[in-house]
């Protein structure tokens, strides 16, 4: 799948404008559209990072990262996904970045997923949906999915955001109504964001292969 997440990536290029601020996700589909960037670096006027990973990828070719708090509202924001489903709503988080990711797709006004065909879905809630959480409330936390999900909260053990906290993964779910169910947990107190991207669904899809598949 390599292979595809690059063409992907590429294919993303296609929505960069010379002198663009950009919003950039995290993972390893984004780390080939960074080094697309870097290859022109000049093009653009900065970068909007959403990890640590992504921030150290793009100083790297020079390309400055910029605060979400100056730039104001972004005109495009690229990151890739863990699932997909046709109505373009995703989950995110499987790189523990959901919650910067999340800010900067709601600053954006077109977000450009990039995927390998293994990420579509019709249904999402194969890949364990995560959900970053203040330490102290990890089991209360944990406790209320269960009791609202019916899904099982695994606490991703080692693993510290980029913002101090923890990541409990919700395995067996089977997410038919996607806005109920990112609301639901959005609510629950200590929890700082769920990866379900469906209130802010993505806008493009690029399923990376040959020809890339754009919807
Ligand atoms: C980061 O937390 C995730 O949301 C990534 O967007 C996702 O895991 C990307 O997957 P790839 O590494 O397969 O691109």
């Amino acid at each position: 799948m390599t292979e595809a997440k690059r063409l992907a990536a590429e294919k993303a290029m296609d929505y960069v404008e010379d002198g663009m601020i950009v919003g950039v996700g995290t993972g390893s589909t984004v780390a080939y559209f960074i080094d697309a960037l870097g290859r022109e670096p000049d093009r653009i006027k900065g970068a909007v990072s959403s990890s640590e990973q992504s921030t150290e990828r793009l100083r790297k070719f020079g390309i400055e990262v910029l605060d979400l708090n100056a730039t104001g509202p972004l005109s495009l924001y690229v990151d890739g996904a863990d699932e997909c489903d046709t109505a373009k709503r995703l989950i995110k988080g499987g790189g523990a970045a959901l919650t910067r990711e999340k800010i900067i797709a709601q600053a954006s006004q077109r977000f450009v997923c990039i995927i390998d065909p293994s990420k579509q879905v019709d249904v999402l809630g194969r890949f364990p949906l995560p959900v970053e959480v203040i330490p102290m409330a990890r089991s209360l936390v944990a406790r209320e999915i269960v009791a609202a999900t019916g899904g099982q909260p695994v606490w991703r053990e080692g693993v510290v955001t980029d913002n101090g906290n923890w990541i409990l993964d919700i395995q067996g779910l089977r997410i038919t109504d996607p806005v109920a169910m990112e609301t639901a947990i959005n609510q629950m107190p200590g929890v700082v964001s769920v990866g379900l991207f469906a209130r802010r669904a993505a806008d493009i899809v690029i399923v990376g292969g040959e020809t890339p598949r754009v919807f």
